[in-house]
């Protein structure tokens, strides 16, 4: 589809800013968007609403059928009564994705003009603001970021920092995908308790249970046959419903630039490019090579890896 912007300021960026004027194509963005919708209603399938459930229901994992977890009391009294993002259609949205191609992108200020800025896995932002930006209006929480990034909260000291991340994130919606793979539901319980017993302004949702295969379901008809859509690419197809262009920073599953030079996986942590193997649950190549043709067709705005 063209409409995107890949902006990889490092990243997808990297290469399309050199190709230089692209222009945003309004006719095949709205196509995408209709098209989108005979999949999924991103308004609707963001967020599991608090009037569709009770607390104690039994909920199957997405991924993992034969186990299941419930609805928790404090799940119940986060969700939100309406969709969360009802009524918002922005003319131009970032999304942010995790890759250390932003490092010297000086990007920051680029991404922050955006109306509406979208990051994944509560990535940090304060001491990489010139490179990544500063403002979150939706922010992803894999419940395995919570072991990953934040010491599975093992102590105090790290209770501490993920309670701050977390303050720091003002009004902004949480996006936790809580109910694809089963392991994650201590840790959402207990962030949620947080939220709850901090006051935090934070705006919880929590993904509906057909999501991630309508999005598969959705690229296949595009011949891109994902095996799992990273936490990216879902945000790329839900924000087609709620913004104009988009525009994509920091997209780049690849240990080279495009002169050679060490990229590292993400642009805040040690981890490594697992990937890039047969193991990987992702196909985030692939995922890359779908958003450049996109960006070649006007869909997808990047400078900087897809879009910064
Ligand atoms: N990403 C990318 N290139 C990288 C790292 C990340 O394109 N080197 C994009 C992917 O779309 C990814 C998103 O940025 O989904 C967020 O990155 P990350 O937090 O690393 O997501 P993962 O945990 O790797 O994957 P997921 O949350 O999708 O399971």
């Amino acid at each position: 589809p063209s409409g995107t912007e890949v902006n990889s300021s490092k990243g997808l960026s990297e290469h399309f800013s050199q190709t230089g004027n692209w222009t945003f194509n309004l006719t095949l963005a709205n196509l995408i968007r209709k098209d989108i919708l005979r999949f999924l209603d991103p308004l609707r399938d963001l967020s599991i609403l608090r009037g569709a459930v009770r607390p104690g229901d039994t909920v199957h994992y997405v991924l993992d059928r034969h186990s299941s977890t419930h609805i928790t009391e404090t799940l119940y009294r986060l969700l939100p009564s309406a969709p969360p993002l009802k009524s918002q259609f922005h003319r131009s949205c970032a999304i942010v994705g995790n890759s250390g191609i932003l490092l010297n992108s000086r990007c920051g200020e680029e991404i922050d003009r955006h109306p509406f800025v979208i990051r994944c896995n509560l990535a940090p932002v304060e001491e990489f603001s010139e490179d990544v930006g500063s403002r979150t209006d939706l922010v992803t929480m894999n419940p395995s970021v919570v072991q990953r990034a934040f010491g599975d909260l093992q102590t105090e000291e790290w209770q501490l920092r993920f309670a701050q991340r977390l303050k720091a994130l003002g009004g902004s919606v949480l996006w936790i995908p809580a109910f694809m793979a089963k392991g994650g539901e201590g840790r959402v319980e207990w962030a949620l308790q947080l939220i709850q017993d901090q006051g935090l302004e934070l705006r919880t949702a929590v993904p509906s249970l057909r999501l991630l295969h309508a999005v598969r379901g959705y690229w296949l008809t595009k011949r891109v046959p994902i095996k799992r859509p990273s936490t990216g690419l879902l945000m790329y197809t839900l924000a087609t419903r709620f913004c104009s262009e988009l525009h994509l920073y920091g997209f780049w599953p690849f240990p080279r630039d495009a002169h050679g030079a060490t990229v590292k996986y993400h642009y805040y942590d040690q981890l490594t490019y697992r990937y890039t193997s047969s193991s990987s649950p992702h196909t985030m190549p692939l995922e890359y090579r779908t958003l450049s043709t996109l960006h070649s067709q006007g869909r997808c705005g990047c400078t900087r890896g897809l879009g910064a």
